[in-house]
Formats: C-alpha cells, sequence, structure tokens
C-alpha cells in the first residue's frame, strides 16, 4: 500500500551534487560484464531498483557478483555459461532488464520467463518479440503483447531488420541475441536513439560497423573491462528543472554523462534562453562534464521532431517547464511517450490540470502557454519513477501544499532524490 508525500512551496535550490550513476549505461555494463570471459569492475553504478533488478535476474542465470569498496565485479560466464533459471525471472518495473534479457535469453538452450510489475505489464513488447522470431526465436506474449514472456530453446539465424521504431532498447536485444547466438546482425531504419551499446560494446572488445544508416555486428566474444559510470543525465535533468523553476537557484552538478543522444533537454533549454554553463571533462566512449545552472526565465519552444528520441525521458519535466515559460510551447511526434512506465502524455496532463493548468493533449504530443500559476493539489504518480519527480518539483513551485501519492517509486532510478533535494535546499554553500 502506497503512502501519500507532503510537499510545501520550496524556497530556492543551491549548492554542488554529483548524481547517480546512469542507468542505462549501468544496465547494459552489467549485462555484458556477465556475458564476458573474466572478471569485470564497474564504479559508480547506478543504485536504483531497475538496476537491482538486473543484477537479480543476471545472478539467478548463475552470473556471480561481488561488492566491493570502490564499485562492483561482475563475473563473467562467456557467451555459453549463462544457467537455467529455477523459477521466472522478475524485472520489477524496468522494460531495460526484460528487453535486453528477450536478447539473450531467446538465444539460450533453456526455456525461461520474463516477468514485471503491474506497470512493465502493460507496456508493448511485440517490438522486441517480432524481429527475434525472424531469427527463429519462440516466443509466448501475454494477449501476443505483454509481459510475461516465455522463451523456449531455439537455434537463432541471422537478421537483417529495418527498425520501425527508434528504441534503443530494441536495438540493444538484437545485438544481444546476434551475439549470444553467434549469427550477424544488420540493422537499419529508426537507428536515432540512445546509443550506448554501440558505445560500450567496444569496450568488451566488440567491433561494430556503424555508419549513420547501419549497424553491423560479426559474431565475436566479449572480454572483460573496468569502467567508471557516469552520472545520469536524466536524473541531472530534474535538477536542472528545479532551479529554473525556482527563483534564486543556482546549482553546479558535476561527472554527469553528456552524450549527445541523451541531452536534448539541454539543447531544448538553452533554446528557451535557460543559463546553463556546460563545461566538457572526459571524452572517453562516453563523454562527460558538468553543469552549471541558474534561475531565469524561459521562453516557450516548438520542439524539433527529429529530437524526441534524445529528449524522450525529459518531457515529462518538459511539460512542467512550459507552464512556466513566456508564450506556447508545442511538442508533437512524441506518441511514444504513451508505452512508457505509464502513458506519460495522459498523466502528466491529468497532474497539471489538477494544479490548474489549461493545456492541449494530441495523441503525440502537447501545447502549453505560459506562464500560469500552478495550484497546490491531490497529485499520482502512477508507478512512474519520471513522473513522481517531475510533480515533487511542480509541487515545489506551487502555491499551497500538495499530496503526492505513490511517490516511493522514485527509488527505480533516484533513491537518494529527496535527500539530494533536501540537501540543496538547505544549502548556503559558495559554489566552486
Ligand atoms: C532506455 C531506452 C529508452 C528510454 C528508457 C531507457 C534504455 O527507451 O526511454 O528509459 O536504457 O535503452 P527506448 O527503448 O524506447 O529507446
Amino acid at each position: 500500500m502506497s503512502s501519500a508525500l507532503t510537499l510545501q512551496p520550496g524556497g530556492p535550490l543551491r549548492g554542488q551534487l554529483t548524481v547517480p550513476g546512469d542507468k542505462s549505461i549501468s544496465h547494459r555494463a552489467l549485462i555484458f560484464g556477465a556475458l564476458a570471459e573474466g572478471t569485470s569492475s564497474f564504479e559508480g553504478l547506478s543504485d536504483g531498483a531497475d538496476v537491482a533488478a538486473t543484477r537479480h535476474c543476471l545472478a539467478a542465470l548463475g552470473v556471480g557478483f561481488e561488492d566491493h569498496s570502490e564499485g562492483l565485479r561482475v563475473q563473467g560466464v562467456g557467451l555459453q555459461g549463462l544457467k537455467a533459471p529455477a523459477e521466472a525471472l522478475d524485472c520489477a518495473n524496468s522494460g531495460t532488464t526484460l528487453r535486453l534479457l528477450m536478447g539473450v535469453l531467446a538465444a539460450q538452450s533453456f526455456a525461461s520467463r520474463l516477468i514485471g510489475d503491474v506497470s512493465l505489464s502493460r507496456r508493448p513488447m511485440g517490438r522486441v518479440a517480432e524481429p527475434l522470431r525472424q531469427m527463429g526465436a519462440e516466443i509466448g506474449l501475454t494477449s501476443e503483447r505483454f509481459a510475461p514472456v516465455q522463451l523456449q530453446p531455439a537455434r537463432l539465424r541471422p537478421l537483417d531488420y529495418v527498425l520501425p521504431v527508434a528504441s534503443a532498447q530494441v536495438k540493444s536485444a538484437l545485438l544481444l541475441a546476434g551475439l549470444c547466438a553467434g549469427v550477424p546482425v544488420s540493422l537499419s531504419g529508426a537507428l536515432a536513439s540512445r546509443d550506448h551499446s554501440e558505445r560500450l560494446l567496444p569496450d568488451f572488445g566488440v567491433q561494430l560497423l556503424q555508419r549513420p544508416d547501419q549497424i553491423g555486428l560479426q559474431p565475436q566474444p566479449l572480454q572483460a573491462c573496468a569502467l567508471k559510470i557516469p552520472g545520469d543525465f536524466s536524473s541531472a535533468a530534474f535538477w536542472l528543472a528545479g532551479a529554473l523553476l525556482l527563483p534564486g537557484s543556482e546549482l553546479l552538478l558535476e561527472g554527469v554523462s553528456l552524450n549527445p543522444t541523451r541531452t536534448g533537454l539541454l539543447r531544448a533549454l538553452q533554446q528557451m534562453g535557460a543559463s546553463i554553463e556546460v563545461q566538457s571533462q572526459s571524452q572517453q566512449s562516453e563523454s562527460w562534464g558538468s553543469l552549471r545552472v541558474r534561475s531565469g526565465p524561459l521562453q516557450g519552444i516548438q520542439l524539433d521532431e527529429a529530437e524526441i528520441p534524445f529528449i524522450i525521458d525529459e518531457l515529462p519535466l518538459l511539460m512542467l517547464l512550459a507552464t512556466q515559460a513566456e508564450g506556447e510551447t508545442l511538442v508533437r511526434g512524441a506518441a511514444e511517450l504513451r508505452v512508457k512506465e505509464s502513458d506519460r502524455l495522459a498523466v502528466m496532463a491529468d497532474n497539471l490540470q489538477r494544479m490548474g493548468v489549461q493545456l492541449e493533449l494530441f495523441e503525440d504530443g502537447f501545447a502549453i502557454r505560459g506562464p500560469q500559476p500552478l495550484q497546490g493539489a491531490a497529485l499520482l504518480a502512477h508507478h512512474d519513477h519520471r513522473i513522481a519527480m517531475t510533480m515533487v518539483l511542480a509541487a515545489l513551485s506551487a502555491r499551497g501544499p500538495s499530496r503526492l501519492q505513490g511517490a516511493e517509486v522514485m527509488a527505480v532510478s533516484y533513491p537518494g532524490f529527496l535527500a539530494d533535494l533536501s540537501r540543496l535546499q538547505l544549502s548556503e554553500e559558495p559554489l566552486l
């Protein structure tokens, strides 16, 4: 039974913060490490429940893990070394866990079953099952579309596939299926989505053909490696938004991933007139840097549809920011938002309307004309971590108290969110 969190309007956010490790990179590091030859070592992994779900599933498949002072060691079993799990693998709320493991498990010589929570069991799985079936995989979906997913042993064939939807989870699942089955995979079509698998696989010794219109993989083993995971831009995004919403704020966010396939919100905010200084720190397979943000006025924008995959997880925040920006913000081409941890267009519209906002909702986007005052209200997280954190910020910038039902779901990606929030609200520390 979830409890309600009472939230009062809040003052400025000030100080310095290192956000938790990138969730997308953490899932991939664990899975690639599990399939590699030798022991990998990862520093700075996400401490959220989603990545914990990936670890538990891999442990149930016979992969050994060892926590140590600097991070986690993963004892890779190689591409042929996974063991049949004793029971169904519980992916909890994590779409990345379930979809990437579909690719791995479709190519095994044992049967397995993937399950998830109520939110994950409503999300479409046909987008992964369909190309895997073209490879010869034997996959049963619930009602032909959903988890639980049943996988039978199968020998897979090579795949040449044109992706119909931009999805990093689909891309990654198919590359994993090719690696585990030892068959070539060629992907084309909607390739523009986060590219962490393409950047990380070479760290594990896997060479990919990478062109703007094609990704090609030849069968090859993975070698263990040591990695430091950058901070999650999607977590930093809450602080960028919080600082812009609460007058008098100034924050320095350090060690954040600045992979351009993730930083669409940064580009959108700069276009809206936000004051954000970006300092690049390192440029390994993933790029990192720091972000300094100060509160200030924003102008509405019309978001370029080509940017949608690179801002997809931050669009709830953009909806909130649009209520405070001068003029209209228009987003179209974002129907994917309806099949995330919740129908993010519908639940954001509902929560903002509860706060008194007027907006126009489309099947694939929204139009909001600002600025509009936010009134404290009874808000709902809908089993969705990003909605929960977005609505905490909305409540802080509202007039009057709010109550948020289901706030504990924040632990999916950012267990320390409320602790970091209270530290930044109290902080008087000078910024470097
Ligand atoms: C993710 C990919 C994205 C994103 C999700 C995490 C990943 O979904 O929304 O939160 O780690 O691969 P798509 O598969 O739709 O790109």
